[in-house]
């Protein structure tokens, strides 16, 4: 939902709203609480500790932290904890307790519509949190599922962790979970294939993979990654654009990751759900996933909420070097003197999770510490341009210091000239 600061909510309403919401509920959702005298405490989710410095009062209606002095109301705790907006944030506690938000500048028209809109999400939300739990039964029940995610390193903790799956292999499994297959709004929210309108042709869209929940970051599922076992084409099918789903905007992993990036200070994009995944399994659980595509400013400024430190982990190969070329056109609306992007590239023959897995946590790590900052990036880049034209300047451009002195004499080179540009806008 967009912010719309033209559009107040009346304080009287945010004072009712907030009156009649139960904090330690709704942070209970996301942090583990337990009693202690009048208050609640946890392990704080703002920083990284090991004994619980963070208390929630049910008198006061208010969060503290002790340790690192994080503090606020419920709507406070949604916008930091979920990078909700404002409004979002009093969307959601308003849904919770089924009121709405009275918002004067809008016609009664406009309000029915909303809620219609929102009513429609909700329900498609709930099939797609439904197909979640049927696939994570239906991994319990397949060894050779098992046998798959285990052989690729993955204990059954992160399984859980991830709410990892498995889509049997009969064309109509869904028909066994809802009561009707033949609901328009399965095809909707994109678990059903219509075929050509024949209900007879009717069909689950996945079958016979390993299924990955997308969810956002308020940890609601909206759509799902499917690998198969075998050497099946395509090798993962995701969820097609839907009204809960835009591919554009979503990152995997980004809600199982809110805490660790937080911990960790930074956020790491890598391109594959499996990497994502097995990075968690050993260490690095701040990791998250373009679903596919490019990386857009969008998925970077949605990151932003979290962090101002972001790394992309790329493979080595020339695909990998047009996949960071496209993030560093995403990163760059957003850089600035308080945000940090690098680039790490692999090499060649591997992708984070095999990297990770033939050298080990360690060397990823090592590798991480040695990742290429955005302003020589974005030099390196540049330099391609000019390094064409002579074999000076393919020489130059191994050496980014000396090059970004001689890219600024050399102002009228277009390359060179937006190289120095570009480097003043560093990270
Ligand atoms: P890769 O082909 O690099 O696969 O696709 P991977 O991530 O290494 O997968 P594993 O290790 O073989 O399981 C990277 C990402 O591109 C998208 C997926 O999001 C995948 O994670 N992709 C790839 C698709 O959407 N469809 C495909 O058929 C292949
Ligand atoms: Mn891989």
């Amino acid at each position: 939902m967009p912010d719309n600061a033209a559009v107040s909510i009346p304080s009287a309403f945010l004072q009712e709203l907030l009156a009649r919401t139960d904090l330690v509920e709704v942070v209970g959702r996301h942090v583990a609480l337990r009693k202690s005298g009048a208050n609640y405490v946890g392990l704080c989710p703002f920083h990284a500790e090991k004994s619980p410095s963070f208390t929630v009062s049910p008198a006061k209606q208010f969060y503290h932290c002790f340790g690192c002095g994080a503090h606020g109301n419920a709507i406070d705790f949604l916008m930091a904890h979920t990078g909700a907006g404002f409004r979002e944030a009093v969307h959601d506690l308003a849904a919770q307790l089924g009121l709405t938000v009275p918002e004067e500048e809008r016609s009664p028209e406009q309000r029915a519509r909303e809620a219609a809109q929102r009513r429609a999400q909700q329900t498609l939300t709930e099939l797609l949190a439904q197909a979640a739990r049927a696939y994570r039964a239906q991994l319990k029940a397949s060894p050779r599922a098992i046998e798959y995610l285990k052989g690729r390193g993955l204990t059954g903790q992160i399984a859980k962790t991830y709410g990892l799956g498995y889509a049997p292999a009969q064309r109509r499994f869904l028909s066994t979970v809802f009561g009707d297959y033949q609901d328009a709004r399965l095809v909707e929210c994109g678990l059903v294939v219509e075929g050509d309108g024949d209900e007879a042709r009717r069909h689950d869209r996945f079958r016979d993979r390993i299924m990955f929940p997308i969810r956002n970051v308020k940890g609601e599922v909206i759509g799902f990654g499917g690998r198969v076992l075998d050497g099946g084409e395509p090798k993962y099918l995701n969820s097609p654009e839907t009204p809960l789903f835009h591919k554009g905007e979503e990152l995997y992993g980004l809600y199982e990751a809110r805490s660790a990036i937080r911990q960790a200070g930074c956020a790491l994009v890598v391109e594959g759900y499996m990497d994502v995944v097995a990075l968690a399994q050993l260490g690095f659980g701040h990791a998250v996933a373009t679903l596919g595509t490019a990386c857009t400013p969008e998925h970077v400024r949605k990151l932003l909420r979290f962090t101002d430190d972001v790394v992309f982990a790329f493979d080595g190969d020339a695909a990998g070097r047009r996949a960071a070329q496209r993030a560093l056109a995403a990163a760059l609306p957003w850089a600035g003197d308080t945000r940090r992007f690098r680039f790490l590239f692999l090499p060649p023959e591997h992708d984070p999770d095999s990297f990770i897995r033939t050298h080990g946590a360690e060397a990823f790590a090592a590798a991480l510490a040695q990742a290429t900052p955005l302003s020589r990036f974005v030099l390196e880049v540049a330099a391609d341009g000019c390094d064409l034209a002579t074999a000076e300047g393919r020489a130059r451009a191994g050496r980014g210091g000396r090059m970004r002195r001689r890219c600024r004499r050399a102002a009228p080179r277009a390359g060179c000239w937006a190289a120095a540009t570009a480097s003043r806008a560093s990270c």
